[in-house]
């Protein structure tokens, strides 16, 4: 059987970068219309499928493999993947991949910007404005510096180290906590802190961590109230390892005081959930990675790690 004959399947759209890459080498059968592809023909396409290309909005587990029979390769076009079972895929043979790398800097940026938004309400200045209280002299209060103030980075892999590159831009101390030190922490200015020092010590806190049993919910009421009064927060990672209601009344209450979240749970988060009802949150709705040359090279990675595993070679970004 030749690559042409495999067959890669997508229940959405593929960007045009990565749908010229996978047209010209296998064979394709995509959603490029607007919509979820129908049940019928996508359990169709589901029993024919070498490979399957994820934008990450399914649910990848025992059940929809039990439909795939052929599956050989799932790509998944972000770097979390936490929508997939991955053991239930090893346990069948099935290459994962993901997209490690490519979004650092899109993810860092959106991450820094909301950092700075907590700081000085770039958002609510903008409504401030918009609802003509500027021009009726009515003041929004004040702000404050991220300059000499810490940061505390929880998960320092490649987009927290990012994170840390901009932080430091703006003058702030560094810290951060991991599973493990990292070698390398002097050399990018940050310095390793226990959990517990780092809810103590830190002005601001940024959240990059993956999304496991060990993170999931670890910003809980506990952890919170460990907090500095008047801490700033910002999660860019998954919504799940935040505890929606306990980050609410941290807010409600002035412990935290402002919230950027990328993320959410439930996630879309729907416009009248009681955080947006806050005024010291900003919400965005999981765009970190949603730039133009982000998301084309996280498509071409995707399309990338589908056609070296069909094609027996070494993916370049494998779940192990
Ligand atoms: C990812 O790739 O996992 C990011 O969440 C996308 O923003």
């Amino acid at each position: 059987m030749s690559l042409k004959d495999k067959i890669v399947i997508c229940n959405g759209k593929i960007r045009p970068v990565a749908l010229e890459y996978l047209q010209d080498k296998v064979t394709l059968r995509s959603w490029q219309q607007r919509g979820r592809v129908p049940e019928e023909q996508w359990n169709g396409w589901l029993l024919d499928a070498d490979a399957l290309y994820s934008n990450g909005n399914i649910r990848i587990d025992e059940k929809l493999l039990q439909k795939a029979p052929k599956l050989q390769v799932v790509g998944q076009a972000s770097v979390g993947y936490d929508n997939i079972d991955v053991e239930a895929c090893r346990a069948r043979n099935v290459k994962v991949g993901n997209t490690p790398g490519v979004l650092v800097n899109a993810v860092a940026d959106i991450a820094y910007g909301l950092l700075i938004d907590t700081a000085r309400g770039i958002v609510r200045g903008h409504l401030h404005t918009k609802s003509g209280l500027w021009g009726e002299r009515k003041s929004m209060g004040l702000g404050v510096d991220l300059y000499g103030k810490t940061l505390g980075i929880v998960g320092f892999g490649d987009i927290g180290s990012a994170i840390a590159r901009r932080a430091q831009a703006s003058g702030m101390r560094v810290i951060y906590h991991n599973r493990r030190r990292r070698l390398n922490d002097a050399a990018l200015g940050a310095r390793y802190a226990a959990w517990d020092e780092l809810l103590k010590t830190a002005d601001f806190i940024v959240v990059s961590v993956t999304l496991n049993p060990s993170t999931q919910g670890m910003f809980n009421e506990a952890a919170f109230a460990a907090m500095k009064d008047g801490v700033r927060f910002v999660n860019i990672s998954r919504g799940r390892v935040v505890d929606t209601d306990a980050l609410y009344d941290a807010l409600k209450s002035g412990k935290v005081a402002a919230a950027g979240l990328d993320v959410t749970e439930p996630e879309p988060l729907p416009g009248d959930h009681p955080l947006l009802t806050l005024p010291n949150i900003t919400v965005t709705p999981h765009m970190a990675s949603a730039t133009e040359e982000t998301r084309d090279e996280m498509a071409l990675v995707t399309a990338q790690n589908i056609v070296a595993a069909l094609s027996g070679q070494p993916m370049p970004a494998q779940v192990k």
